[in-house]
């Protein structure tokens, strides 16, 4: 299926999900987020990806929601329409990982999609910021919520009532990118780290997404709780057998994923 706003590429077992509206640096206009919906939907339902890597371009992984697109928008265009909410969510709710490479402007609605990934790994040129407040209005998929688990209050405040923007280096000391690598680098890292995933048990994969995510959504007691459960159901794999045999064996481990 062809798409005017994404190009979809797909190596061995991982999807390449690039945004692509470079004039208007991947601003996230509803046609966009209703593709980034389909694509999402196909990558979970076929069992040969693995892993997927979201990416925009040098200039800008997005540049946020689509101004020109909500700059007419009334109050009750905004509530009937769940705005923002409806199309934007489905990344949360992939079961399999989603890495976000983020070069360039990843602003507003742009940081919030990229927290909405599992993890991101940043170019040296990436720029984070919630500017929203420039505009007379706030964050709407996230940013005063997820930031502020991310990096804590004080800098959550900052960006999100001052609209300043962070580099890179900032960013990965607040804790809201997990490495930085060089710019013309970006996507053969983040394709190397989405290759080695791809080569570990999904489920397993998978289940440990599931867990760390618990984190955000329960007490440290059922948490934990969770995590044993989920631990001890490893043990049903043949892939645990696999991945045990293999080290006690000193041989590389092959994955089923089952
Ligand atoms: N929506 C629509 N179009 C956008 C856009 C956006 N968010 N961001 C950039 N563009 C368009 C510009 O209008 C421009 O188009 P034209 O050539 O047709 O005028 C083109 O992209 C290039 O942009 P600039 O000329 O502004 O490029 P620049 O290099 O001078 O500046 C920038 C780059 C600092 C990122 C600047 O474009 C900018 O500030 N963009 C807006 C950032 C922003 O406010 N994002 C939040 C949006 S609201 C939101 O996301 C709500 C939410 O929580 C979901």
């Amino acid at each position: 299926m062809d798409y005017n706003n994404i190009l979809l590429e797909i190596h061995d077992n991982i999807a390449l999900i690039k945004l692509n509206r470079p004039k208007a640096l991947n601003a996230l206009s509803p046609e966009l987020m209703q593709e980034l919906t389909d694509v999402l939907d196909r990558c979970e339902a076929d069992p040969a990806i693995h892993v997927m890597v979201l990416t925009g371009n040098e200039k800008a992984f997005a540049a946020g929601a689509d101004i020109k697109a909500m700059k007419d928008f009334s109050y009750m265009d905004a509530y009937k329409q769940n705005f923002i909410t409806r199309d934007w969510e489905r990344l949360t709710r992939c079961r399999k990982p989603v890495i976000a490479a983020v070069a360039g402007y990843a602003l507003g609605g742009g940081c919030e999609v990229a927290m909405m990934c599992d993890f991101i790994i940043a170019a040296e040129n990436a720029k984070f910021g919630q500017p929203e407040i420039n505009l007379g209005i706030i964050p709407g998929a996230g940013g005063t919520q997820r930031l502020t688990r991310l990096i804590g209050k004080s800098k959550a405040m900052e960006m999100c009532l001052t609209g300043r923007l962070m580099d890179a280096q900032e960013a990965e000391r607040a804790g809201l990118v997990s490495r930085i690598v060089p710019t013309d680098k970006l996507l053969a890292e983040v394709m190397n780290t989405a290759a080695q995933m791809a080569k570990l048990s999904q489920p397993v994969v998978m289940m440990a997404k599931e867990c760390v995510n618990r984190a955000y959504e329960s007490s440290l007691t059922e948490g934990l709780l969770f995590e044993r459960r989920v631990f001890h159901a490893t043990f049903a794999l043949e892939d645990q057998k696999e991945g045990m045999s293999a080290f006690i064996e000193k041989r590389t481990p092959n994955f089923n994923h089952q």
